[in-house]
């Protein structure tokens, strides 16, 4: 898995965005549709998955314990279920590479099944903290243990039987609280999550498309154990997340106009669109519709002269991988754009608060990291040397930057961009960036 350091992307001054384009599928969507697929009964057949290396650390575990999965070919996907009790002990640890979904979400699922297992993963996520969802689940008496530190490999053994919980989710994440649905479908009696702020709600939206009921009251979130999944056909739309490197570009580099196809626009992940529509952007929300129970549309992004903004806290969860690309668009604004409230930007795939500042002040940007965010002075970004540290949002972010830098950007140990986006290089190109590989 994507782990060669040696990849180094070089992005050439000046640009501009057009064309009319459709990113890859979405990340979260795409781990969902294995796991629910795999437990279902019947064939899932799903179309506009993922390949990247995160979504299909999740489809080679479940091929590790036994489901018969065909493709990913041209995104199409089937699986063939193998139903609730259906998976077998695989034969060594399930590596998870850099997907901090798949093992959070993995741990929920597989904490009831009787199976013995070990969840290993990249230095990245062997340093991300996991006691948030294994504390909640040893509530539910399930077994599994972590290092000293709450971090992975983790070792989950067999239990009796799981029991429903009452859960106030002490940070508002949806992968703790979907590793809680999901482990609550194993689980004796009602499990209920409540939310201090809405997450993203894709769990809830496709259990209930596989026929498992889920109830949502008021931001909490119950499941009953002991129900079953029937197969269904899946569409994934294209990931808004992929899509906001693209917003930001075309919103920041002048003469671009640029439409954005199929995207997912669920309301607990379109803080992008409105963090940057305070900003000033001009983007066209057109040909709204549903597919799938996901609400889809198409983006029309044109330059603007951005302002910088106060960013409300409530838009955090919702926006909460695009803060990358969005301190590139506050680089570019006028003024200043301060963000509080985003602590947990900390523990991603690096931390996204001091590796961002670092970037931007070595591109000359005055960046002031704090606690819980950064305060950011839009200015004129220099060319220069940045270090993504691995994390593919910062890499794919900074070389966005380049359509408004004075010099060459160029961003050192890119692979990863390959776990939510393959092909990011050759789309920039296509649509106007003057970008290159190096390894
Ligand atoms: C995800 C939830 C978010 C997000 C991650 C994907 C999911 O994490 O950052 O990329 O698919 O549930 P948190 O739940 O930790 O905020």
């Amino acid at each position: 898995m994507g782990v060669n350091k040696k990849i180094v992307f070089s992005a050439s001054p000046g640009g501009r965005l057009t064309g009319n384009i459709r990113v890859p599928g979405d990340k979260s969507i795409s781990h969902r549709s294995i796991m629910l697929g795999s437990l279902a009964e019947g064939v899932t057949e799903v179309s506009g998955f993922l390949e990247g290396d995160d979504a299909l650390a999740t489809l080679n575990a479940f091929r590790q314990m036994g489901v018969k999965i065909d493709g990913p070919e041209s995104g199409r996907v089937t699986i063939n279920g193998v139903g609730m009790h259906g998976l077998k002990q695989p034969d060594t640890a399930l590596d998870l590479g850099n997907s901090g979904t798949s093992m959070r979400l993995l741990s929920g699922l597989l904490a009831g099944q009787g199976l013995d297992l070990t969840l290993v993963g990249d230095s990245s996520l062997s340093s991300r903290p996991m006691k948030r969802v294994t504390q909640p689940l040893a509530e539910m008496r399930a077994n599994i243990e972590t290092t000293d530190a709450g971090t992975a490999p983790l070792r989950i053994k067999p239990v009796e039987q799981l029991q429903g919980i009452d859960y106030p989710m002490p940070v508002a994440s949806a992968q703790v609280k979907s590793c809680l649905l999901l482990a609550g479908m194993y689980a004796q009696g009602k499990t209920c999550v409540t939310e201090p702020a809405p997450t993203r709600d894709h769990t809830e939206r496709m259990l209930q498309g596989f026929g498992y009921p889920v109830e949502h009251t008021d931001g909490k979130i119950c499941i009953s154990g002991g129900g079953r999944l029937k197969a269904c056909r899946l569409e994934i739309p294209a990931d808004i997340s992929s899509a906001a490197f693209f917003l930001v570009g075309a919103s920041i580099a002048q003469g671009s106009e640029l439409t954005l196809q199929h995207v997912g626009i669920n309301p607990t992940r379109d803080g992008v669109i409105t963090i940057l529509k305070y900003m000033g952007a001009d983007i066209q929300i057109l040909n709204r519709r549903d597919v799938g129970g996901e609400p889809v549309a198409d983006l029309r992004v044109r330059s603007a002269r951005l302002k910088g903004i106060v960013i409300p806290e409530d838009q955090v969860p919702l926006a909460i991988d695009e803060f990358p690309a969005l301190f590139i668009a506050a680089a570019c604004a006028e003024g200043e754009t301060v963000l509080t409230g985003a602590e947990e930007l900390r523990v991603k795939e690096s931390d996204r608060i001091q590796v961002m500042a670092d970037g931007l002040q070595a591109l000359g940007i005055r960046a002031e990291p704090t606690a819980d965010g950064i305060r950011i002075q839009g200015g004129e970004i220099q060319g220069g040397s940045v270090e993504s540290h691995g994390d593919h949002r910062i890499a794919m972010s900074f070389a966005m930057a380049a359509l408004r830098a004075k010099g060459a950007i160029k961003i050192n140990d890119c692979a990863n961009v390959n776990t939510s986006f393959p092909g990011f290089v050759a789309l920039a190109r296509a649509t106007g960036l003057d970008i290159s590989v190096a390894e």
